[in-house]
């Protein structure tokens, strides 16, 4: 069945059985040194994977210990090692700077490439897409694991693929960059490549010169001095694509567009589909975003599997995959990592890793965006694992009025609600204080002292509470009873209900 898995797709493939997929579609983040602040959080791994930037630390250096041990029972691990140990020189074994991320960011991708070869069919293909700050590190990598396996040098190695667009950019002092580079590999020499044709160009009118009566294209060909009438559209349906691919890049306002912040065409992906898989085919996205290869793969009838760290990916795949193909989850799709009842909310609180999922998922319920940590309201020293959220609803439209969302997953204290309440005078802010154990009547009282705001002539308190308990997974449209808000500041709310209404949470509890 198609399946959406939400967490890291290192633990994720590893379970997996090799020899599975027919072809990987993927876009890793790039090691760009971009910020992508919608995903803020103070999570490792998270904020590796969101601000796309990376240090040679304890976990890079796990990472590399870990390959390291692998290669000792591994081919694909012990190619991987060399590479990495070669490029260690290149970069003259740098821990910070530059020279130091690149090496994290490679200890960081090479496993994930190893299992990814692991996984495809001896027929299958990968397709690689990169930037040019890292291209040519990952395709040395690549060369490492896809090419051990076959004698013949770069045997598997079949195109570099340039995706050429145009968009505006600042900066007088380089060339503009207009293109990312794609890496195309099979697993063997026997792989499954459909030739594709792209429109012939004006050029075609000066080649095929002659026009018949019926209006019909032609050349002459000469074979041995004797001359033959060549028909443009005998030939075949255009010309033969090449490897530089010219596909508009999605701009902010494109239709397409889903508010998250990677996302790419999907004209692009399903280039790639059609090219080296057929209907029918599995096809897999292991750092799927919001979901441009899964969409490209159901719309050309293939099967397939997505995988993304963050929660808040799943949102936007959620509601593509129904907007655009009418899917729901546990009907059409499996959903693997996200809670669909309170045991699976406390085990994503007892992860730590997993701790600012949990946060992010509980904020975006209430239509909420994560954007970033405005301060602690807890002062009682302490352990914190909450943070507070900013969510400016509709700017300048409705109201300038922020709701801050707290989210805190032990035994809420008085002194962490009025620390949140500081918060929100500081911000001039309403309030959600969001819990998983029950708030005493002392911490109600702190509410009520916080006193009502006013929309469009009607009141609402400004600090409310949240206690996330099995009422919101029986029937998730309560929240919007519970939470009470302006009218059109729940619309985001009823979004997040629409794709997951009642009878699908108890499909997924069963
Ligand atoms: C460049 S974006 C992909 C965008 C995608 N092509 C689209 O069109 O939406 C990279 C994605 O990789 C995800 N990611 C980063 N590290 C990951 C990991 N270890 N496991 C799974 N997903 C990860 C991020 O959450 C992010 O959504």
């Amino acid at each position: 069945m198609n399946t959406l898995y939400f967490g890291d797709n290192l633990e994720v493939m590893r379970e997996m059985d090799g020899q599975r997929v027919d072809l990987i579609c993927t876009d890793p983040p790039f090691n760009s040194g971009r910020d992508y602040n919608a995903f803020l959080t103070d999570s490792l791994a998270q904020s590796k994977a969101f601000t796309d930037t990376w240090t040679w630390d304890d976990p890079a250096q796990d990472a590399r210990a870990d390959i390291e041990r692998r290669a000792r029972t591994s081919d694909t691990y012990k190619a991987l090692d060399t590479c990495l140990k070669g490029y260690d020189l290149v970069l003259q074994n740098a821990v910070s700077g530059n020279k130091g991320s690149m090496r994290a960011y490679l200890a960081f991708m090479g496993p994930r490439l190893a299992e990814m070869h692991r996984i495809l069919k001896d027929t299958g293909s990968i397709y690689l897409h990169c930037d040019p700050t890292a291209s040519h590190y990952l395709k040395g990598v690549m060369d490492a694991i896809w090419d051990q396996t076959n004698r013949k040098k770069n045997a598997n190695f079949r195109n570099e693929i340039v995706w050429h667009y145009r968009r505006w950019t600042a900066g007088n002092k380089d060339f503009q960059r207009m293109h990312d580079t794609i890496l195309r590999y099979t697993k063997s020499d026997k792989f499954k490549f459909n030739v594709q044709f792209e429109p012939y160009g004006d050029w075609i009118k000066k080649d095929y010169s002659h026009v018949d009566e019926e209006g019909r294209r032609w050349r002459w060909h000469t074979v041995k001095g004797k001359r033959y009438k060549v028909y443009l559209e005998d030939e075949n349906k255009g010309v033969k694509l090449n490897d530089v691919w010219q596909i508009p890049y999605l701009g902010s306002t494109a239709k397409e567009r889903l508010g998250y912040p990677t996302q790419k065409p999907r004209a692009l992906y399903e280039r790639m589909i059609q090219a080296s898989s057929n209907e029918g085919d599995l096809v897999m996205d292991p750092f799927a975003g919001c979901g441009t290869t899964i969409d490209a793969a159901h719309t050309l009838n293939r099967f397939w599997i997505g995988i993304d760290l963050t929660i808040l990916s799943l949102d936007p795949m959620r509601r593509r995959l129904y907007d655009r193909h009418g899917l729901e989850p546990s009907k059409d799709y499996e959903i693997h990592g996200y809670p669909t009842n309170m045991q699976e909310v406390h085990m994503l609180v007892r992860d730590e890793r997993k701790y600012h999922d949990f946060s992010n998922w509980a904020v975006t319920r209430l239509g909420l965006q994560p954007t970033k940590s405005v301060g602690d309201g807890g002062k009682d020293g302490e352990a914190e694992v909450g943070h507070i959220t900013l969510w400016d609803p509709e700017a300048g439209e409705t109201t300038n009025t922020r709701i801050l969302a707290e989210v805190k997953s032990g035994k809420p204290t008085i002194s962490q609600v009025r620390a949140f309440c500081r918060v929100m005078d500081k911000h001039d802010a309403i309030g959600v204080f969001i819990t998983i154990e029950p708030v005493s009547a002392g911490m109600r009282q702190e509410a009520a002292d916080m006193g009502t705001f006013s929309h469009n002539n009607e009141t609402f308190p400004r600090l409310q509470f949240w206690q996330i308990d099995d009422t919101y997974f029986e029937n998730p449209s309560s929240l919007r009873s519970l939470i009470r808000l302006p009218q059109q500041w729940l619309e985001p709310m009823r979004k997040m209900e629409r794709h997951f209404t009642d009878t699908q949470m108890t499909l997924l509890r069963s």
